[in-house]
């Protein structure tokens, strides 16, 4: 027995097969385009991401064998809003991508108008860009025609999840969960529904959502024709973050991650109760069982980690790729006083300015790509501190995703943050999360106990380093944050 899993995230789409020992057997990736149509703007192209599923399914299932398959797990980059027509299927437009800033004046606009308490109150978020509302809203205003449409039913919106289960259902079904409805600013997340209050306000009508199913067990089967030859029934949806929050089997009250993407989340289960910061994280849910029972949790999302790496690779073309940063940040002692503030997209959580920039400040005649490298990739840790720096009870860090793989990371992490490091054996959590919800929800795996024993520790990172040296450095980052914000405003 095994089970499918579709990761659907911000630059590509992974499948798996996960055996029923909590092993990926198999894998397929398939990276998509990203648009930039403007400074601070993100979008994809829905169909890309469709076609990048089939290729990554594609990829996986020649390294398989398919009968043994018994469900599919679906995934996905949260927030990220997408239209589709019901009958065709066909996007009228590209998909707003959660990284977008495009909605910064509405989000002042709403905060002017007196909105901000009320809908964090509603929603445990806080009017940003990175979150679906806003992004709708923009729409409405700035394309009427293609909004008249979502007005009259003939589109539905949705998030990547609900688009996925659409095309591999040929359009019979539009449904999500509560972990990524959460992230729209249009639910509420005490009430565990959607806010008529709230679709009022960002002037979506309900009938244009998604209908709300729970995270695990049967919600509808493929079909055949439109998803690669496969009839197998859909069983386990959750966004991204929760859903690595669940495939690191961080089921209990007070059990977090870090996931590095991206963008890196560090999410905190806070049990059946909603717990509200006021350091700059958000409430959010983690999931609802099948009898209902909701599971929330704490979250502190930073948007640029990953990203910035890639930006390296694509935008400024100094690494070849991810996995060489390492060693070519260990060609250098330290970065030589350069700082990288990756706010490439705003600055996310703890700071939350949408009008932040990236900045690289402190660079000589004799800086190099190696100290660039290495002001990357201790920008990441930097980050992540600020994060941890509202989360003192946090002993030890589950970490996961691509860049947990790489040891100097881990390594800046643990000494940054004076707390050990863990990481587990299978880093793909993500997709390792969403085939343990449809296996959970298929019966191949009978509880939570069953899943958590497959969590296997790879490596531990205690903290060390110079305690003096290190507070000094993420002084140096605290001032140069202070110096990217406000600068798009
Ligand atoms: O909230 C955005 C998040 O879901 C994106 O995750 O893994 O694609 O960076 P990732």
């Amino acid at each position: 027995m095994s089970v499918l899993a579709i990761d659907a995230g911000t630059t590509g789409v992974t499948a798996v097969v996960v055996t029923s020992d909590g092993r990926i057997q198999a894998k397929g990736y398939q990276e998509f385009r990203q648009h930039f149509p403007q400074p601070g703007w993100v979008e994809h192209s829905a169909e890309e991401i469709w076609q990048a599923t089939l290729e990554a399914t594609r990829e996986v299932l020649g390294k398989v064998d398919g009968s043994e398959l018994t469900a599919v797990g679906i995934t996905n980059q949260r927030e990220t809003i997408v239209l589709w027509d019901r009958e065709t299927l066909g996007s009228p437009r590209r998909a707003i991508v959660w990284q977008d800033r495009r909605t910064a004046s509405i989000c002042d606009r709403l905060r002017d108008e007196g909105h901000e308490d009320r809908v964090a109150e509603l929603t445990g978020l806080r009017l940003d860009p990175y979150f679906s509302g806003t992004k709708l809203m923009w729409l409405a205003e700035n394309e009427p025609h293609t909004w008249a449409l979502v007005q009259s039913g003939r589109y539905a919106v949705g998030t990547v999840d609900s688009y996925l289960i659409a095309r591999m259902t040929r359009g019979t079904w539009h449904v999500t969960d509560v972990s990524n409805a959460c992230r729209t600013l249009l639910f509420d997340l005490e009430a565990g529904d959607w806010s008529e209050e709230l679709c009022g306000l960002f002037g979506v009508p309900r009938d244009a959502l998604p209908d709300l199913v729970p995270n695990w067990g049967e919600v509808a089967p493929t079909d055949p024709k439109s998803f690669l030859g496969l009839s197998l029934p859909i069983a386990g949806i959750a966004g991204d973050q929760q859903s690595a929050l669940f495939g690191q089997t961080c089921f209990d009250d007070g059990e977090s991650k870090c996931t590095y993407g991206t963008g890196s989340f560090i999410l905190t289960n806070t049990g059946s109760s909603v717990v509200r910061s006021d350091a700059g994280l958000l409430s959010t849910a983690a999931w609802r069982s099948p009898e209902g029972e909701m599971t929330y949790a704490l979250e502190g999302a930073i948007f640029v980690t990953g990203s910035a790496v890639q930006w390296l690779r694509d935008g400024l073309q100094i690494v070849g790729n991810a996995a060489e940063t390492a060693a070519i940040a260990q060609t250098v002692d330290d970065t030589d006083g350069v700082v990288f503030v990756p706010a490439l997209t705003g600055l996310g959580a703890p700071h939350w300015d949408p009008h932040a920039r990236g900045m690289i400040i402190g660079i000589t005649r004799g800086t190099t790509r190696a100290h660039l490298v290495r002001a990357t990739l201790e920008a990441i840790a930097f980050e992540v501190r600020d994060v941890l720096e509202t989360l003192p009870e946090l002993t030890t860090l589950r970490v996961d995703g691509g860049a947990a793989a790489n040891d100097l990371l881990c390594q800046f992490q643990a000494d940054q943050v004076g707390r050990a490091v863990e990481r587990p054996e299978i880093v793909e959590t993500t997709a390792l999360g969403a085939a343990f919800l449809a296996g959970l929800g298929t019966g191949v795996w009978g509880s939570t106990d069953d899943l958590r024993d497959t969590w296997a520790l790879d490596r531990r990172f205690e903290p060390g380093g110079d305690r003096e040296a290190l507070d000094a450095s993420y002084a140096l980052w605290s001032r140069a944050v202070e110096r990217a914000k406000g600068w798009a405003e």
